[in-house]
């Protein structure tokens, strides 16, 4: 039996009451969002009558992710993360900031405090017997197609096993392995020296993977890297590549893949003598091009809790 109560003195009050919204204490803004999504959440649970299981069911399952600290993957794996961009594309386009390299989702790995170096840094720290190596460069330019000196160019990715460092559960990585940061000469020129990285799959008993098993989906993404790219008279990029040939680029569960952020392989030869751990390699060429400061101001910086080390 379905009851609508939703619309009713009682319920309004009671919502009001919950948040604290006629009371001039606390903070407004909190409550004004506590309150549109608490009231939101009644609405759907007069909408589609759902029962009390199943709204003790979902009490629990918060539980659960928190324990999993799963709680900003499953933002990447239920799209928030995407949708949060498609926002940020949509405000740029408003505002006539068009072309630059394609913003995609930061996700949850990403770990400050990687060392510094100027122009080259080899990343891989760690053995990695089923990985071969790879470089990635490019080079940074602004806005009108100039080199950028001094932007700070960082990456991240994944082993071989879809595992990264600091959040590795074998324990197998040090802290920066396949992590690094490379400040840009007068040329705008970058280089990591690392290993191919393979895609990431979810913590299979984690909270994200159980809610993604009730839906049908699978919690897989391709091989990727992650990059955020800062300077000082740029706005910061917050972007990653998939690994051209990758089954899965076009069945990411975060929605990170876009059209131009699938540079090409290449095969190379000479990585001894770059220090690589074989002769033969893979390269991908990837040019970065920065947008400009909005009145002065980079309004790209997003702020959320960050894991930190140091190297
Ligand atoms: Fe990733």
């Amino acid at each position: 039996m379905s009851v609508r109560v939703f619309e009713t003195k009682e319920v309004q009050e009671l919502l009001r009451a919950a948040t604290n919204i006629d009371s001039n204490d606390g903070n407004a803004r909190f409550k004004q969002i506590v309150h549109r999504l608490l009231g939101d959440l009644f609405k759907a649970i007069d909408d589609l009558d759902i029962t009390p299981d199943e709204v003790w069911t979902g009490i629990n399952y918060l539980n659960k992710l928190g324990q999993d600290g799963e709680a900003a993957l499953l933002a990447a794996g239920l799209g928030l993360e995407k949708y949060l961009d498609i926002r940020m594309d949509a405000s740029d386009k408003a505002i006539g900031i068009d072309g630059g390299t394609p913003r995609t989702i930061e996700g949850p790995l990403y770990v400050a405090g990687a060392p510094l170096r100027d122009g080259v840094s080899k990343i891989d720290i760690d053995p990695d017997v089923d990985a071969g190596p790879l470089v990635i460069h490019g080079t940074v330019t602004g806005p009108d197609g100039q080199q950028v000196a001094g932007a700070v160019v960082e990456c991240w990715h994944a082993n071989s096993k879809g595992f990264y460092s600091h959040f590795d559960p074998t324990g197998a990585q040090s802290d920066f392995n396949l992590r690094g940061a490379v400040r840009t000469g007068a040329d705008g020129k970058y280089e990591f020296r690392t290993l191919m990285p393979v895609g990431y799959g979810c913590p299979p008993h984690g909270a994200t993977q159980q809610l993604l098993d009730e839906i049908a989906r699978h919690g897989n993404r391709p091989a990727h890297v992650h990059f955020f790219v800062t300077s000082d008279s740029q706005r910061k990029l917050t972007t990653q590549f998939n690994i051209e040939g990758d089954p899965l680029i076009w069945d990411d569960f975060a929605y990170a893949t876009r059209e131009d952020l699938i540079p090409h392989v290449a095969e190379r030869s000479g990585g001894t003598a770059l220090g690589l751990k074989a002769d033969t390699y893979k390269d991908i060429e990837f040019n970065i091009s920065l947008t400009p400061l909005v009145q002065g101001k980079d309004n790209q910086i997003v702020n959320r809790l960050r894991a930190s080390a140091t190297a």
